[in-house]
């Protein structure tokens, strides 16, 4: 064949191909996930949005936090975040629903804030983040705690339903019928990571010596000639407990305890 013919055949066969995928791409569905349907270490089922909303007032998530979502689904609770003023990033095994939870994001016009990667959440560095939350399960939580307790002391961890084994969340809040949940998963459950404060200190009131499990505290205050049991918890870097009667509040500063009164 003449070259002129061959690149005139060579047009046509392009421009026949491309129409036939241009029509394919026209005749496609677009996904639409179904509630229930298989994840990688998971299935997806959404959280119901007043339990996101719960999810997110129990964390006080605003404009200065960064949101991370393990497992995010179709996008709901790092849109959400966004709309709150928060950068969120929603981490997603099944490459259809990240692009799902991004479509979504353009239309609720928060693609500026919200972001979504295609991931394998225990391959996820979580240091950045100031929230976490997840909708896994109860093996998964205790697979990801080791790691969780390692972050920033104060970063708050928010879970639909699932607990973390024996470390007792700070806070739970059950969703009623009335209050919007009409579905199941309606528990959203709060945990702040505790700064690591186990040790024995010199304070202004004498000799403190804390024992920690979590966040609960325990050990003894030596003061005015005595020795105390103390009960307490650390929230973050805030440190409160009862010895002797009295009531003490602190907090860790990095090195060491700075007990007030
Ligand atoms: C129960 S859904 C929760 C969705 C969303 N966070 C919510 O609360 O509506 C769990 C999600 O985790 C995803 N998933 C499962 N295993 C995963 C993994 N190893 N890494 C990342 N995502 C995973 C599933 O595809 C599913 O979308």
């Amino acid at each position: 064949m003449p070259p002129l013919f061959r690149r005139a055949a060579l047009a046509i066969l392009l421009a026949a191909f491309g129409a036939a995928a241009f029509a394919q791409a026209q005749k496609a569905p677009a996904y639409e996930p179904t509630s229930g349907q298989e994840g990688k270490d998971v299935v997806w089922i959404p959280t119901p949005q007043v339990v996101v909303d719960k999810m997110l007032d129990m964390a006080r998530v605003g404009p200065a936090d960064f949101v991370m979502d393990l497992g995010s689904g179709d996008g709901r609770t790092v849109i959400t975040a966004a709309k709150r003023g928060a950068r969120a990033l929603g981490v997603e095994y099944n490459p259809d629903m990240v692009e799902y939870a991004k479509r979504l994001a353009h239309k609720e016009g928060v693609t500026n804030r919200a972001s979504f990667v295609k991931q394998d959440l225990f391959q996820t560095d979580l240091s950045q983040a100031t929230v976490i939350t997840m909708f896994l399960l109860p093996d998964i939580n205790l697979k990801l705690r080791p790691k969780i307790l390692e972050l920033k002391p104060g970063t708050r961890i928010v879970s639909n339903s699932f607990t973390m084994g024996d470390w007792k969340e700070d806070e739970k809040a059950e969703m009623s019928r009335d209050a919007g949940c009409n579905v199941s998963w309606c528990t959203a459950l709060l945990w702040i990571v505790p700064a690591k404060v186990a040790g024995v200190y010199k304070v202004p009131q004498g000799d403190l010596t804390l024992k920690q499990q979590f966040q609960e505290l325990s050990g003894t205050l030596h003061t005015g000639g005595q020795t105390y049991a103390l009960q307490g918890k650390v929230r973050g870097e805030e440190i409160q407990f009862t010895a002797g009667g009295r009531r003490y509040n602190g907090r860790w500063n990095g090195k060491t305890v700075e007990l007030k009164s």
